[in-house]
C-alpha cells in the first residue's frame, strides 16, 4: 500500500512538474495591440531597395531611414500596385492575390516566456495555384537583436535576396555546389542569409545578391556565437511548427509547442511562446531594457517561398512603451 501511495504521488508530482511547464494562457485582453500591414513584396529584394535607379528610398536607407518610415502608412498601396501589375520590375503581370493583410499584433510575458499573438481575417483568397498542398497558412517571425546589417531599416528584408529560390537572380547551378548540403539548397536554390555571412553582396551588374561568396565556417560560427543572426520562429497549419535561425542559411527544426494556430469563423489566431532566457543556439535571449528589430511574414492561401505577404521593420520590448510592440508583463 505504501508503495502504492509512492508510486500514485510520483505520478501527481510528475504531472504537476509538467504542468508547470506549460504556461497559464495570457490574458490578452490586458495586452496592448498594435495594428500593421502585411504587403505583398514580388521581388523587392534587399538589393533592389538599396538600388536608387530602381527605388528612390535607397538614399535615404543607407543614411538609415527605415521602410517603416517612408511606407508604413501607404503599405496597402504599394502591394495593390505591384500585384495589378503596375510594377512589372517586382512582378511581371497581375495575379491573384491580395495586395495587403491588415492584421493585429500583441506582445506580453510573464518573466519566464515571451508570448506573441497575431490575428486576421481570413483572405479568402483567391484562385490562385496552390504551391503548398499541405499548409493552408504559415505565419513566420524573424527577431534581430541589434547585431544585424539591414534589421533595423528594413526587417525581414536584411535576409531577402535577389538570387534567392523563386527570386529573378537564382543561380540553377546553386544545387551542384560543393556546400548544397550543407546549405540546404535542394532543387531550386538558396535559402534566406544574411550579408554578414557572405564576404560580398552586390546590387551592380547582375546576378545580384552574393549566396556564393560564403565566408569561412570559423567566420559564421563566431558570427553566430556573438548574435549575429536573425532568430526565426514558424507557424505552419498543416504541420509542426519550426524554431530556428538565419545567417549562412535559413536553418529549422520542428519544436512542438513554439507556435499554434487556428481559424475560428473568419479570423485566423497564431500564438508564439518562447524562452526569455532560452539559451538554444539561434535563439536570443529577450532583455528588458533592449530594443529588438522584428517582422512577420505570411504565406496565405497555400502560398510558398517568395509568394508571402510581409510586414515592413518594427520594434519590439519588454514594458517599454515607446516600442511598437510593447510586451507588458502579465
Ligand atoms: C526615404 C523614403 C523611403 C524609404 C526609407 C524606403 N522607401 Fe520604398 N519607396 C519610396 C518611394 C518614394 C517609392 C516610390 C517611387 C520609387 O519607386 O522610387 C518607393 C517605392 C517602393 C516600392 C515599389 C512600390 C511603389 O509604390 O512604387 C517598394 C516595394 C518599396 N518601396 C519597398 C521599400 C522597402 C522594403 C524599404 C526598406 C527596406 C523601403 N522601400 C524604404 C521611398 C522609400
Amino acid at each position: 500500500m505504501k508503495k502504492m501511495m509512492t508510486i500514485i504521488s510520483t505520478l501527481v508530482l510528475a504531472t504537476i512538474a509538467t504542468m508547470g511547464t506549460l504556461q497559464a494562457a495570457p490574458d490578452w485582453s490586458k495586452a496592448p495591440a498594435k495594428k500593421m500591414t502585411l504587403l505583398y513584396p514580388g521581388t523587392a529584394s534587399l538589393e533592389w531597395t538599396l538600388k536608387g535607379v530602381d527605388h528612390s528610398g535607397a538614399k535615404a536607407m543607407k543614411g538609415g531611414e527605415t521602410c517603416a518610415g517612408c511606407h508604413d502608412k501607404e503599405a496597402a498601396d504599394v502591394g495593390k500596385k505591384i500585384v495589378s501589375g503596375g510594377k512589372p520590375d517586382l512582378e511581371k503581370t497581375a495575379i491573384k492575390v491580395p495586395g495587403s493583410i491588415p492584421i493585429t499584433v500583441q506582445a506580453t510575458h510573464d518573466g519566464a516566456n515571451l508570448y506573441l499573438r497575431l490575428q486576421w481575417k481570413d483572405t479568402k483568397s483567391t484562385g490562385a495555384p496552390k504551391m503548398d498542398e499541405k499548409n493552408q497558412v504559415k505565419v513566420a517571425m524573424m527577431i534581430d537583436a541589434g547585431k544585424v546589417d539591414y534589421a533595423d531599416v528594413g526587417g525581414c528584408w536584411a535576409s531577402c535576396h535577389h538570387d534567392l529560390r523563386t527570386m529573378p537572380d537564382v543561380d540553377k547551378n546553386a544545387p551542384n555546389h560543393a556546400k548544397a548540403k550543407a546549405l540546404d539548397i535542394r532543387k531550386n536554390g538558396p535559402t534566406k542569409y544574411l550579408k554578414e555571412s557572405r564576404t560580398s553582396i552586390t546590387n551592380k551588374e547582375h546576378p545580384w545578391g552574393g549566396w556564393d561568396k560564403l565566408k569561412s565556417g570559423a567566420e559564421i560560427d563566431k558570427e553566430l556565437k556573438e548574435g549575429e543572426f536573425l532568430d526565426i520562429v514558424q507557424y505552419r497549419s498543416g504541420a509542426a511548427p519550426r524554431d530556428g535561425y538565419v545567417l549562412d542559411a535559413r536553418r529549422m527544426k520542428e519544436v512542438e509547442g513554439v507556435a499554434e494556430g487556428k481559424l475560428e469563423g473568419d479570423t485566423w489566431t497564431v500564438s508564439f511562446t518562447r524562452k526569455l532566457a532560452s539559451a538554444e543556439i539561434g535563439d536570443h535571449k529577450i532583455e528588458p531594457g533592449k530594443t529588438y528589430h522584428i517582422g512577420f511574414a505570411i504565406h496565405d492561401a497555400y502560398s510558398n517561398e517568395r509568394h508571402h505577404h510581409v510586414s515592413l521593420g518594427h520594434s519590439l520590448a519588454l514594458d517599454n512603451a515607446k516600442a511598437d510592440i510593447n510586451a507588458v508583463k502579465q
